[in-house]
């Protein structure tokens, strides 16, 4: 494996640098933490959140919050990551000058790997429909559909296989350092996800009923917001921009000093959320069309989508494309597990001065548990918490609380416990980029961010 590391050529960070893994340079960076963002929670989390929601509501609502709330925490983040030049617990207490600001990243390092425990599992289940999509059994008629995924999800072996599978091939890239081939994968294989995506979207708006989708998707009703609605729309724009774990905040490290922040990040923003929108005008037309409730949550792509295969194709097309679209899914929840595993597996490295193999088998191991957990509790055992499966409780904590949570703790020390002149460098790159944003971008960080968020959190426990 390569270590270089970028961001080590203006002779910054180096002994931070050894071993931290490689990024090919600026545009690889920035290309992963793009990789990073986009995946399993656009195409799949997205569009079940949606259709328990309200739909249109919820996404007029979830925008307002990617870009008033989540586009300022992510450059904070940035800020912290490309400072510190280290993993993120390290950052947090250099940034700050105090070490309890490290707990931040602890915490990110706790989400993420919780993350992974789950997230591998629904990584898993798309390797499984790739599989069953090259057997070519898979583009079969809604109820058969629903059929298949109750009984494969709650099955006591073969989803946990898939799992396990599929957080090996993680712990295989992050352990050997392949990230520059991945990254070199994602440069090309992000344009096509999207040609796709746009394909599906044309198709599943043809079926015959879909308008209701599109009404669904599009037409708001703002009667039927709650302050769950609130939390599930700021969970959701944290858990897809990656937002609250260490994983951003890592990445930025191996930014380049002329890196611009500000459009980093709205650009990744704007992909994310664009990548998002057409999930959601994938899944609830065809939804309509074929008779699926929107609110039928997790299993929702999973049971709408090969019914859109099977309905709006020829038979090798509807072939073809469901091959390419769950081996494009999978690859996409693959840049996401690897941030993940990246992260904590740096940490461990760095703290303990435990060889790389050895910190990312510890993460693989804790998460193998995590995710053998979640699998069994689908249905082939009762593991629950709060009275949520245990899948579901562990998507619930991280992405509406411990994410928004590391959110707003990002911007509270940013913002109040950093020297601001410190915070307008990084981030106005010395003065040449984005200046006239900065005092606009402070106020979000000071006092709309963490006010938002402790509002929703306040009152989604009742007590605002
Ligand atoms: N943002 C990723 C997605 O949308 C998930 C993720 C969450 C990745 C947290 C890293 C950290 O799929």
């Amino acid at each position: 494996m390569t270590t270089q590391n970028p961001s080590s050529a203006d002779g910054k960070g180096k002994s931070q640098a050894v071993g931290r893994g490689s990024f090919g340079g600026k545009l690889g960076i920035v290309l992963a933490t793009a990789g990073s963002a986009v995946g399993l929670g656009n195409v799949w989390r997205f569009p079940y959140m949606m259709g328990e929601n309200g739909g249109a509501a919820f996404l007029f609502i979830y925008m307002l919050f990617v870009f008033l709330l989540g586009v300022p925490a992510m450059v904070a983040e940035f800020v912290v990551g490309r400072h510190g030049q280290s993993s993120a617990v390290r950052a947090y207490s250099r940034i700050s000058g105090n070490k309890a600001w490290g707990m931040v990243g602890m915490m990110g390092n706790v989400a993420s790997t919780v993350i992974l425990g789950f997230y591998a599992v629904v990584a898993g289940w798309c390797l499984n429909y790739l599989w069953c999509a090259i057997c070519g059994t898979i583009n079969v008629g809604t109820s058969e559909a629903a059929q298949y995924f109750s009984s494969f999800s709650s099955d006591m072996s073969s989803p946990v296989g898939w799992a396990m599978v599929f957080l090996l091939i993680t712990h295989s890239v992050v352990s050997a350092g392949v990230e520059k081939g991945i990254e070199r994968a994602a440069k090309s294989l992000m344009p096509i996800l999207i040609m796709l995506l746009l394909v599906l979207v044309v198709a599943s708006c043809m079926l015959p009923g879909a308008m209701q989708g599109v009404e669904f998707m599009l037409r708001p009703d703002f009667s039927k917001v709650t302050s769950r609605t609130l939390l599930d729309a700021m969970g959701q724009a944290f858990f897809s921009l990656s937002l609250g774990t260490a994983c951003l905040c890592t990445y930025a490290s191996y930014f380049k000093r002329d890196t611009n922040l500000v459009t980093t990040s709205r650009e990744i923003a704007l992909l994310d959320t664009g990548i998002a929108i057409l999930s959601g005008l994938i899944i609830f037309p065809a939804a309509a069309a074929v008779g699926v409730n929107a609110d039928s949550g997790p299993g929702l792509i999973f049971i709408t989508l090969p019914a859109v295969f099977q309905q709006a194709f020829s038979p090798t097309v509807g072939y073809v494309a469901s091959i390419m679209f769950y081996a494009l899914l999978s690859l996409a929840a693959l840049t996401s597990t690897i941030s993940m595993h990246e992260i904590t597996t740096s940490y461990i490295h760095e703290r303990f001065s435990l060889p790389r193999r050895s910190a990312a088998w510890a993460v693989t191991v804790v998460c193998m548990v995590l995710a053998m957990l979640s699998s069994l509790s689908c249905g082939a055992m009762r593991i629950e918490l709060a009275g949520m499966s245990f899948l579901d409780f562990s998507d619930f904590v991280t992405g509406q609380f411990l994410l928004p949570l590391g959110g707003m703790l990002t911007c509270i020390c940013v913002g109040w416990f950093v020297d601001t002149k410190l915070v307008q460098d990084e981030f106005t790159n010395g003065g040449a980029v984005c200046r006239r944003l900065f005092p606009w971008w402070l106020f979000l960080i000071r006092f709309v961010c963490p006010v938002c968020i402790a509002a929703i959190f306040l009152h989604q426990f009742g007590l605002l």
